[in-house]
């Protein structure tokens, strides 16, 4: 069996690094969350003052800081996973907070951010085994990857499924608040001019609305071990 690049991409909390997760354990192939750099720029942004509340960003701005920040994942041997760091500060948590959730996909239509991010990707995919999710992977990160897919889940589901777990996390939100959320990155996502969500021509749906973890798991695999022998 080839070892291959998997491709998952979809709209905000549709389940994409749950199965990307589960994938990569099973396979033995690294898991690589972009999504986590996109809010790993944002929180840079936030701290740095770039974004204040209310007001616009400053896209000049964030460019000229673009080379002071440095993105790396680091596997933690207590929890067994990849954690995302940000100048060598852990943010793995930080950058999943609602505040900065409402400013990711402003940043992330910022054409020299995506380049530099999208560079970073490809990098890592180098030596294929790796299960990469987010919204331009199998369009533009990975045009070529073997297996792509395309996650989607109905919009009550995905957003359910948000709101238990930022509350699960300790985070003071409101279900309206995460439906807001969910709706406008939805919006931007697909609507921005640099690489939009869009799903890839040769993307497979996989709808995990009324499926188990442990099922959507087990549908991708068939799709993995399928696409390995090509
Ligand atoms: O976990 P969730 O699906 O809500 O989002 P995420 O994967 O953490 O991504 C956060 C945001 O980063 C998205 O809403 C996009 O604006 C942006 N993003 C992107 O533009 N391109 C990617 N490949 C991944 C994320």
């Amino acid at each position: 069996m080839k070892d291959i690049i998997i491709a998952l991409d979809g709209h905000s909390a549709c389940g994409k690094s749950t199965l990307a997760k589960a994938l990569a354990r099973e396979l033995k192939y690294v898991y690589i969350d972009s999504g986590a750099m996109y809010r790993a720029v944002t929180f840079y942004a936030m701290e740095e003052g770039l974004i204040t509340e209310g007001e616009a960003i400053d896209r000049n701005l964030i460019i000229e800081h673009l080379s002071n920040i440095n993105i790396s994942f680091n596997y933690n041997s207590r929890t067994g996973k990849s954690e995302t760091y940000l100048n060598g500060n852990n943010v793995e948590e930080i950058i999943r907070t609602i505040e900065v959730s409402r400013n990711v996909s402003e940043v992330s239509k910022i054409k020299e951010v995506r380049e530099k991010l999208v560079e970073f990707q490809q990098r890592l995919g180098k030596n294929k085994a790796i299960v990469m999710d987010g919204r331009d992977i199998g369009t533009a990160v990975f045009p070529n990857a073997k297996l792509k897919l395309w996650i989607t889940a109905n919009n009550e589901i995905r957003v359910a499924r948000r709101y238990k777990e930022l509350l699960e996390k300790g985070y003071k939100v409101s279900l309206k608040d995460v439906e807001e959320n969910v709706a406008q990155r939805d919006f931007e996502d697909s609507n921005r001019k640099e690489s939009p969500l869009v799903k890839a021509e040769d993307a497979i749906v996989l709808d995990n609305s009324y499926l188990s973890k442990d099922k959507t798991l087990r549908k991708a695999l068939e799709f993995a071990y399928e696409a390995m022998k090509k």
